[in-house]
């Protein structure tokens, strides 16, 4: 339902910096990430300060891991003439916007955010009884709506905070958004309109507010977006009086569901630091080659000559990831009927492994040697990611009464 064309429609996301990064969010979000970022308008960033509500007292690895996540980020393609790399706490507006939002949140909708209870009861040697943890979510939201985001990408464990966001972004417009004069000034806009297109517009709002006509919801959008002689102002208090709202300040975003990685770790369950089970990004090829030869294979082949099963092989699922269809073939073959051995099968999957990790390190290394090179994009991407932001905190304090 927007009214700008998507290389327009702004994206955002964030990672929190607590380790480098492995394949498994190679295959799930940064892959994600390198094909949105030529569709649309992206800004990535390192969320340093949603690291430091878990590991408030391990502030050292969020310090280098801030600088090991952009240069993961960057060698494995994620461009910064495509899209805007930057470091949360650098942009201090997403905290000015959480303090803001902090004073029209009801507490209760924080406590019932299901990652609240969760995580406190996964991280159990972690004190997260705080007052920042339990902000988490609404940090969130300041961060997405501090740039007006359209979609924000993210897995479906992060959901609930997208749900939290739009519902802050409409508390603040149903605060906020009525302006001095607002109906006024809805009035005027209306009458711009000209007779007919008011008179469908106000059969949509009716429609949509009487009835819950989402369609009608729509075609009222469509019909304001399609008036070119209105301004943006008069634009945005059609819609917000359309929705019943005032003038939409904060729009509410959309999530963006990253399609679940189909690369599991060395032992088939999801790769995950905690499991042990990861291979880096940059991770050193001789300990690659050690960790491949080491999976675990089809137990039933526990000879040579015991023909196995692929499905039932964490290295099968490795090679739907990184073989040809033609080595793929060949594993089937080989494997059920022992044609192959275990450790000739994993060589074909590893070589594929090693010569995109060859790609990675070789990327990495231009950027290692180089720090004032990372420095300048990150700069470069604060200070865009700073000019957005910034308006909207001008719009944000005025509407609150706190513009002096
Ligand atoms: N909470 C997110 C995660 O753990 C990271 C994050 C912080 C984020 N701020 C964000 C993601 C804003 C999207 C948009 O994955
Ligand atoms: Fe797994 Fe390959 Fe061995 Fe079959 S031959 S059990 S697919 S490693």
């Amino acid at each position: 339902m927007s009214s700008v064309s998507q290389e327009f429609t702004r994206v955002v996301s964030g990672m929190r910096p607590t380790g480098s990064l492995h394949l498994g969010h190679y295959h799930g979000v940064l892959k994600n990430w390198i094909k949105l970022q030529h569709e649309y308008q992206c800004f990535f960033f390192v969320a340093d300060l949603h690291a430091l509500t878990t590991h408030y007292e391990q502030t050292d690895v969020i310090e280098q891991s801030v600088w090991d996540v952009i240069i993961d980020w960057l060698s494995v393609g994620i461009n910064p003439g495509a899209c805007k790399i930057f470091i949360q706490s650098k942009v201090p507006e997403h905290c000015e916007l959480f303090t803001l939002l902090s004073m029209i949140t009801p507490q209760s909708w924080l406590e019932r955010v299901p990652t609240y209870k969760d995580q406190q009861e996964k991280l159990k040697d972690l004190d997260l009884a705080t007052y920042g943890f339990l902000g988490y979510p609404l940090l969130q939201s300041a961060d997405i709506l501090a740039y007006k985001a359209g979609l924000v990408p993210v897995g479906e464990d992060q959901l609930s905070h997208l749900e939290l966001t739009r519902e802050v972004a409409r508390r603040f417009n149903y605060l906020y958004g009525k302006d001095k004069g607002f109906q006024s000034k809805v009035d005027e806009a209306i009458e711009k309109m000209g007779r007919k297109n008011a008179k469908a517009y106000l059969k949509c709002l009716k429609a949509y507010q009487e009835g819950g006509d989402a369609d009608a919801l729509e075609t009222g959008h469509a019909l304001v977006s399609s008036q070119a002689n209105l301004s943006l102002g008069d634009r945005e208090r059609l819609y917000g009086y359309l929705e019943g709202s005032g003038k939409i300040i904060l729009p509410e975003p959309q999530a963006l569901l990253t399609p679940v990685s189909k690369m599991p770790g060395l032992d088939s369950q999801k790769m995950s630091k905690s499991y042990n089970n990861t291979i880096a990004l940059r991770e050193a090829p001789e300990v690659i080659t050690h960790k491949i030869k080491t999976m675990p294979t089809d137990p039933a082949r526990v000879r040579r000559q015991d023909p196995g099963t692929p499905e039932k092989c964490p290295v099968w699922e490795w090679h739907k990831i990184y073989s040809s269809t033609s080595a793929q073939e060949w594993v089937q073959a080989g494997c059920t009927t022992a044609g192959i051995g275990c450790l000739e099968c994993k060589q074909v999957m590893l070589d594929k492994v090693l010569e995109e990790n060859k790609v990675f390190r070789k990327q990495a290394e231009e950027y290692i040697n180089n720090p004032s090179l990372v420095k300048e994009i990150v700069r470069d991407g604060c200070e865009a990611a700073q000019n957005i932001a910034r308006e909207t905190l001008q719009e944000v304090k005025t509407a609150m009464g706190i513009k002096f």
